[in-house]
């Protein structure tokens, strides 16, 4: 997979590559990248990239051309490059949209900053306007950052896929808590112990109550989840049966 961001402030994003699981990511070559600095595309003397809005309004804009003539450069019109606007108007980033995105050759991101861009470079370049959540950002490039590592991590050989399959909205259900070592914890409110049956080294009962765990924590914490999951028939007989349980859980639902 390949990233290429599209960025006033290119630094924000080129530190993300060099660390950790990333670095290792790009050192075997599953991920390459480059940052592309639209700045360098303006044409006045002072490097002007926004400008007031059409229509009045607060804010700026960025301006059309320099952003399209970075587009250009990056080959945006390529088959085989999908490029995605990070933007709160944008559809929203889950799970599911980031394993269809980790399918991509090349995914080209704009990062906008200010009010935004200019519509006529979206109707012409952009494949799909992507949102991270219900809150509105000072910019893109932590937008921008979030969708890659939700994308990037999904790629084969960059993590297990143990670790993949028992994660958060997997199966449509949050994950189960955790613990580790020590086994009891002391700490400004006493003793704490980690629950006994994860002692018990029998599997299939902990594999049972982390089930139960999973669907209590999505209860609580995501009702929308479970609620989407039984319309959508995500869950099994044995989870369907766990809801049923847990209090009459479907009726609040
Ligand atoms: N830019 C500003 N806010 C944003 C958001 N919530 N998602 C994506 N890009 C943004």
């Amino acid at each position: 997979m390949k990233y290429t961001v599209l960025s006033l402030f290119p630094e924000i994003i080129d530190t993300f590559f060099t660390a950790s699981i990333m670095a290792k990511a790009i050192s075997r070559g599953i991920v390459s990248y480059r940052s592309i600095n639209i700045r360098d595309y303006a044409f006045d003397k002072h490097k002007t990239c926004d400008d007031a809005p059409y229509g009045g309004g607060a804010g700026m804009l960025m301006m059309p051309e320099p952003l399209s003539q970075a587009l250009a450069a990056a080959g945006a019109k390529e088959a085989d490059k999908r490029v995605i606007y990070l933007s709160p108007s944008g559809r929203l980033l889950t799970q599911d949209l980031a394993k269809d995105l980790s399918r991509e050759q090349e995914l080209i991101l704009i990062c906008g900053r200010y009010e935004g861009i200019d519509q006529r470079v979206i109707d012409i370049y952009v494949d799909d306007e992507v949102s991270i959540g219900d809150y509105v950002l000072s910019s893109g490039e932590t937008a921008a950052l979030a969708l890659i590592d939700a994308t990037y991590r999904l790629l084969d050989g960059v993590i297990s896929h143990e670790s993949l399959d028992e994660e958060s909205f997997s199966g449509g259900l949050l994950e189960y808590p955790q613990y580790t070592r020590p086994e009891i914890y002391d700490n400004i409110q006493g003793q704490m112990r980690v629950p006994e049956i994860l002692l018990s080294g029998h599997h299939e009962n902990i594999r049972r109550w982390r089930l139960k765990k999973r669907v209590e924590k999505t209860f609580a914490n995501r009702p929308d989840l479970l609620r989407n999951g039984i319309k959508k028939g995500l869950f099994d007989e044995e989870t369907r049966k766990i809801i049923d349980e847990l209090s009459g859980i479907t009726e609040e639902l």
